[in-house]
């Protein structure tokens, strides 16, 4: 382990220890670590003195003017690195912490504290746990609650914020265990737990705006639809709405064949901290839906958009109509010429027809064509069938047929 020295200025105050205690400052030094006892004033021995490092009242090391003598509890945890009376105590642990006093035991006058020193041996700052509680928002301002906490002790602080700035509440500092800390303080759009000690600090952070919308859903995708195209040889212009289920926003833009202008509804605000917006950008016209947490686009290519002035769909209309009208002229023309050739021979031939065949053609016109009954209506009276519509379609229309040619 890298052995990072803490050097103690022990300064060799008699007087002032004598006189009203020594009430030194406490030393804090990170668990693990070691503590440099350093001597900083000769000191000599006579032979019969003594020097000693005292923890806590009990010796731990014992110098005379020719050896010294490490006591049990410290025995392998001391260093001697210079060839004076100055000790390293290694790896420090909680239980070292204490009182660390040099004396000296003069065989003429007796006992003077060289220097006393108070130790305190702390272990790194845990992370600290920061939970959010009782979230409140409406459009203009968001206030939540947080717990800062560490195992020994823990503080609240309310804030409330508006989209600029946050005023908090209660719970800046508290101690926990002596010489610990607990701290809850913002800083750039963040709240921060610190959690410190003498020797160490940990934070943990919390980003305000994903506090504040953490509930908040993903935007859906916005709808992007184009009305009024006028498209001249020269310019194009168009208008696009771009809707969300809650808002939406109309811009007009017009181009030309290098770049567009655009007019109205670059933003808009829906619901509270949600936004349509629409932009052209590299040929493109893009309809954006975002709030906080999430953003979303529908674009459209601006040329599809230009191009398509000539309505596809009118054009097609335009062909199926064309198309039926030609079917149905077809099928017109057909039957006039059936209708002329079946006259005609009705005319010339004066005999009854046998052909079947004939017969079929006639029975087929005969129902395809109406006004062929027409021709018949002044033989109905001579017919016993009461329903000469019916009897075209019989085995009986030839008869008909055969009295009509007659
Ligand atoms: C111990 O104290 C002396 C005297 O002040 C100083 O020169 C020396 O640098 C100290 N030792 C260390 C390791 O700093
Ligand atoms: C110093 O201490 C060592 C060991 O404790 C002892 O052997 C030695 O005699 C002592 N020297 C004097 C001068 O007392
Ligand atoms: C060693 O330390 C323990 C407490 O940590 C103490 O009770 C004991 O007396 C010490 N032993 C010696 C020899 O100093
Ligand atoms: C004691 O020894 C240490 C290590 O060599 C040295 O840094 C320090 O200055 C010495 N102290 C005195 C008072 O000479
Ligand atoms: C040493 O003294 C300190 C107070 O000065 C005390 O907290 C600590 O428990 C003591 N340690 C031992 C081992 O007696
Ligand atoms: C929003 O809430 C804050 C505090 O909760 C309140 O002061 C403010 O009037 C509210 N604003 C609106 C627009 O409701
Ligand atoms: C939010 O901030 C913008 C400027 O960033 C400001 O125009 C607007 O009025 C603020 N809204 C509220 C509710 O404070
Ligand atoms: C902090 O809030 C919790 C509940 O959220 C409560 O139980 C606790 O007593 C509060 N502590 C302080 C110091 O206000
Ligand atoms: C929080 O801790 C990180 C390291 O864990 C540090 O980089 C950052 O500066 C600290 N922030 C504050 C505000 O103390
Ligand atoms: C369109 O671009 C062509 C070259 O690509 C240029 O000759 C023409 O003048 C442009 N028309 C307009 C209206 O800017
Ligand atoms: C957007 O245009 C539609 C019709 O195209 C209209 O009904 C609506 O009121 C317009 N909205 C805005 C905000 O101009
Ligand atoms: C639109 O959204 C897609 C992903 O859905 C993203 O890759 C693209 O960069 C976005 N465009 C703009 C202009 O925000």
């Amino acid at each position: 382990m890298k052995s990072f020295v803490i050097v103690l200025f022990v300064v060799y105050r008699l007087y002032l220890c004598e006189s009203q205690g020594i009430s030194a400052g406490t030393v804090f030094v990170l668990k693990g670590e070691d503590l440099h006892l350093n001597v900083t004033k000769a000191v000599v021995l006579g032979k019969l003195d003594f020097f000693s490092w005292q923890y806590n009242e009990s010796n731990i090391v014992r110098f005379n003017s020719t050896d010294k003598k490490v006591y049990d509890n410290h025995t392998g945890r001391l260093e001697f690195p210079g060839n004076n009376y100055s000790v390293i105590l290694k790896n420090l642990q909680e239980a070292d912490s204490g009182e660390y006093t040099a004396v000296v035991t003069k065989l003429s006058g007796g006992e003077t504290e060289a220097a006393k020193y108070k130790i305190k041996v702390q272990d790194r700052a845990s992370l600290p746990l920061l939970t959010v509680s009782s979230v409140s928002r409406n459009s203009s301002s968001c206030s939540f609650t947080v717990t800062c906490s560490s195992q020994d002790s823990h503080i609240n602080s309310t804030f409330t914020c508006d989209n600029q700035t946050c005023s908090q509440e209660g719970g800046e500092r508290s101690e926990g265990i002596p010489d610990t800390f607990l701290q809850v303080h913002q800083s750039r759009g963040s709240i921060i737990c610190n959690h410190s000690n003498h020797v160490s600090w940990t934070n943990t952070t919390k980003i305000i705006k994903d506090v504040c919308y953490q509930h908040v859903d993903r935007a859906s995708l916005p709808l992007l639809t184009v009305s009024s195209v006028s498209d001249s040889s020269s310019s194009c212009s168009f208008t696009v709405t771009c809707s969300s289920q809650d808002s939406h926003i109309n811009s007009t833009f017009t181009c030309d064949n290098q770049t567009c202008s655009q007019e109205g509804g670059e933003r808009s605000e829906g619901i509270p901290d949600t936004f349509l917006q629409v932009h052209q950008l590299s040929g493109s016209i893009i309809c954006n839906h975002s709030n906080h947490v999430s953003w979303t686009n529908t674009t459209k290519i601006i040329k599809d958009v230009c191009y398509q002035h000539v309505d596809p769909q009118a054009t097609t209309i335009l062909l199926i109509t064309l198309g039926v009208c030609f079917a149905i002229l077809a099928i017109i023309g057909v039957l006039w010429y059936l209708l002329k050739r079946r006259t005609s021979k009705g005319a010339s031939i004066e005999n009854p027809v046998n052909d079947s065949a004939q017969r079929e053609v006639r029975d087929k016109v005969l129902l395809l064509t109406l006004p062929v009954q027409q021709d018949l209506q002044p033989i109905r009276p001579n017919n016993t069938t009461d329903n000469p519509v019916l009897n075209v379609s019989t085995s009986s229309a030839p008869v008909d047929c055969k009295r009509s040619g007659g």
